[in-house]
């Protein structure tokens, strides 16, 4: 079980004989039971860049999903090992785009003849190979927490912007923080020949978004918004960005998970507070804030299930194993991937 008291006792064993030899990273949507071995939490930006600054730890154990132990291994030196406790914690967004499916697309943008203006930017939930064509044809990664830094970036790049995979993200931060219009967005299909759309059309956007979403985030709707608002009057509506265009335009506050943790920070006693985000983080606020009203924007949306793969069973396994010198669930990008990839990281990190 999760509470286990001898998988908590061999969990902070296993450290305490790893000591500085292993780094443990844990994402906010990650277990309590989990994230009470975390040297470090953050949103997937902190997270990032706390791996890029240890130079020090053998072992990154990243607590987290594939595509942030893949960006850590990128950041990280090529001797330091980052693991993933369950190699089954991927991203549903992050396989919405393919490397195949995004070569193509760049042939489909060559053809209309705009290629050489659209600068990519993608979004930090995306295979490393994404990553890696985002670095070759000059383009950056961004991360809910810098999207606008980002895209005010590729603008003064190129005139044309084609953003992967979260067409929430790419679309909320053009409208709410560039000030276009939903006109400016093109939806591209991947599953359609030229994504479904006319040469005109993409000629004519500011705004190329890639049809991806988060199945989590997408099951808010902007109903949730309208009846919590009736159920708790005075109720402050805080979401993330990753919400369809109708929710986050509804909501009093966007912002990442480590945002989300901020807001409720600073919030006074005694304010209410609903919030549009994966349940383990929502939960924990509500417990770290027992003055204040805090509700979850839509009870019947739950847990980020590929995040919850990682449990105290996994994370005592990976710690035993290293503690007894058995490297597993390495995570480690080739490194031709690597060096494309690292330079659109790179240029994250570089932003304002
Ligand atoms: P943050 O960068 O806000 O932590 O979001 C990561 C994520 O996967 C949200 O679904
Ligand atoms: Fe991916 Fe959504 Fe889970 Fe985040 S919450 S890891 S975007 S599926």
């Amino acid at each position: 079980s999760p509470s286990d008291p001898d998988l908590v006792e061999r969990a902070r064993a296993a450290k305490e004989k790893l000591g500085e030899r292993v780094f443990v990273l844990g994402h906010h949507y990650q277990r309590d039971e989990v994230i009470q071995f975390a040297d470090v939490t953050g949103d997937s930006f902190k997270l990032a860049r706390e791996a890029a600054a240890r130079p020090d730890a053998e072992y990154i154990v990243f607590c987290g999903v594939h595509f942030m132990a893949e960006s850590a291994d990128i950041l990280t030196s090529a001797d330091q090992k980052v693991v993933l406790p369950d190699l089954a914690a991927g991203c549903s967004m992050a396989d919405m785009a393919t490397a195949e499916q995004v070569a193509e697309c760049w042939d489909v943008l060559t053809d209309a003849g705009i290629a050489e203006r659209v600068v990519p930017v993608s979004y930090m939930n995306s295979s490393a190979d994404i990553k890696a064509f985002t670095g070759k044809h000059g383009g950056t990664i961004c991360t809910s927490s810098n999207a606008k830094k980002a895209l005010d970036w590729a603008f003064e790049q190129g005139e044309q912007v084609l953003f992967l995979p979260d067409q929430h993200l790419g679309r909320n931060t053009a409208v709410r923080d560039l000030g276009m219009s939903l006109d400016d967005c093109v939806l591209y299909n991947p599953h359609k020949p030229n994504g479904g759309l006319t040469v005109e059309q993409l000629r004519a956007a500011k705004m190329i978004l890639w049809r991806g979403h988060c199945s989590v985030h997408g099951r808010f709707s902007i109903d949730s918004v309208r009846d919590v608002r009736e159920r708790i009057p005075g109720v402050n509506v805080l979401v993330h960005p990753e919400c369809k265009h109708e929710v986050v335009t509804a909501a009093d506050y966007v912002g990442s998970t480590e945002y989300i943790i901020k807001v409720l920070d600073a919030a006074p006693a005694g304010s209410k507070w609903a919030i549009g985000t994966e349940l383990n983080l929502v939960r924990r606020v509500a417990q770290a804030h027992p003055d204040k009203e805090v509700v979850f924007l839509d009870r019947t949306v739950c847990f980020c299930s590929t995040m919850n793969r990682i449990d105290l069973p996994h994370l005592v396994w990976a710690l035993e194993s290293l503690a007894e010198g058995n490297l597993v669930n390495q995570i480690q990008v080739d490194s031709e991937t690597e060096s494309f990839a690292k330079l659109a990281l790179e240029r994250m990190l570089a932003l304002p």
